[in-house]
């Protein structure tokens, strides 16, 4: 039976669209039969990120009623399928998010996993995705404003009778005064699913002209170590989460003067 999940985080901006792709690649890359569906309506994030905006039947057309699901399903990288939406303001007004829980249950059976990128705050687009998949994993900054949203978000998904069972920790920069993986577990009282650094190399993926999740480009990457660990802990795998090193000050200050002097100045010293 497929495992229905929406990435959700309550505060806008914490990584729900880019951990979706890149966890969803993952997924796939280790042979999981993955759906990942842009259930934010309105804005479409995850469909230009996979470069699928302009499909020419979209979510947007199965909410409206005029398609069925299986027209808006596309082939994306590693054999992931897609649902994407589209950008017209048009279909997006028309179209009705109460019906994409009978669109998931329609198709969850055929996969491993389905993968629901939700739009931020707990508007009635983003209750229509926390009520359309069976379980919900929350994405949080490692920082208070973050938390509290999250927790909120955790207690509607409750009451809308889908299961919060996960945390994934996004952009840790193992600086002072964030907060602790075990402080964010407590609070949430979730397990840990993930710690993904903050990573220029992910920032980097709506500049590049030929923009692809950093799963694709730097699977070795820190972000892209990270993405993978959390598909291999969804897969049922034992998988333990390091935090970030803080680095201190003294401890940036010594590392710059600790870096090696580049080879073309010690050939210039040797003249
Ligand atoms: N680990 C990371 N390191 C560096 N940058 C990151 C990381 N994760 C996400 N980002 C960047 O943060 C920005 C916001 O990410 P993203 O769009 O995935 O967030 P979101 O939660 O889906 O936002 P929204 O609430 O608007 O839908 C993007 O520019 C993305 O590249
Ligand atoms: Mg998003």
């Amino acid at each position: 039976m497929g495992r229905s999940i929406t990435i959700a985080s309550g505060k806008g901006g914490v990584g729900k669209t880019t951990i979706t792709a890149n966890v969803g690649i993952a997924l796939a890359m280790s042979g999981q039969r993955v759906l990942m569906v842009d259930a934010d309506i309105a804005m479409a994030n995850l469909s230009l990120l996979l470069q699928m905006q302009n499909s020419p039947i979209t979510l947007h057309e199965v909410l409206i009623g005029e398609a069925s699901v299986e027209d808006a399903i596309y082939s994306g990288p590693k054999g992931v399928d897609f649902i994407p939406s589209g950008l017209s303001l048009e279909s997006y007004r028309s179209a009705d998010s109460q019906r994409l829980k009978g669109v998931i249950e329609a198709v969850e059976d055929n996969y491993d996993f389905v993968l629901l990128d939700a739009p931020a705050g707990i508007e009635r687009n983003v209750m229509s995705s926390l009520g359309s998949s069976k379980q919900v994993l929350l994405v949080t900054l490692p920082n208070s404003p973050s938390l509290a949203d999250a927790l909120k978000t955790k207690m509607v998904a409750e009451r809308l009778m889908s299961k919060p069972f996960g945390v994934i920790i996004n952009m840790m920069r193992g600086e002072k005064g964030e907060l602790a993986k075990d402080e964010i577990m407590k609070m949430l009282e979730l397990p840990c699913y993930g710690v993904i650094p903050y990573d220029p190399e992910v920032r980097k993926t709506f500049i590049l002209k030929d923009s692809k999740p950093i799963i694709l480009r730097k699977p070795n990457s820190p972000a892209g170590k990270a993405f993978q660990l959390t598909a291999a802990k969804l897969s049922g795998q034992e998988v333990k989460f390091d935090e970030v090193k803080r680095q201190g000050f003294l401890a940036k200050l010594l590392s710059i003067f600790k870096k090696k002097p580049e080879k073309k100045s010690t050939e210039a010293n040797k003249k």
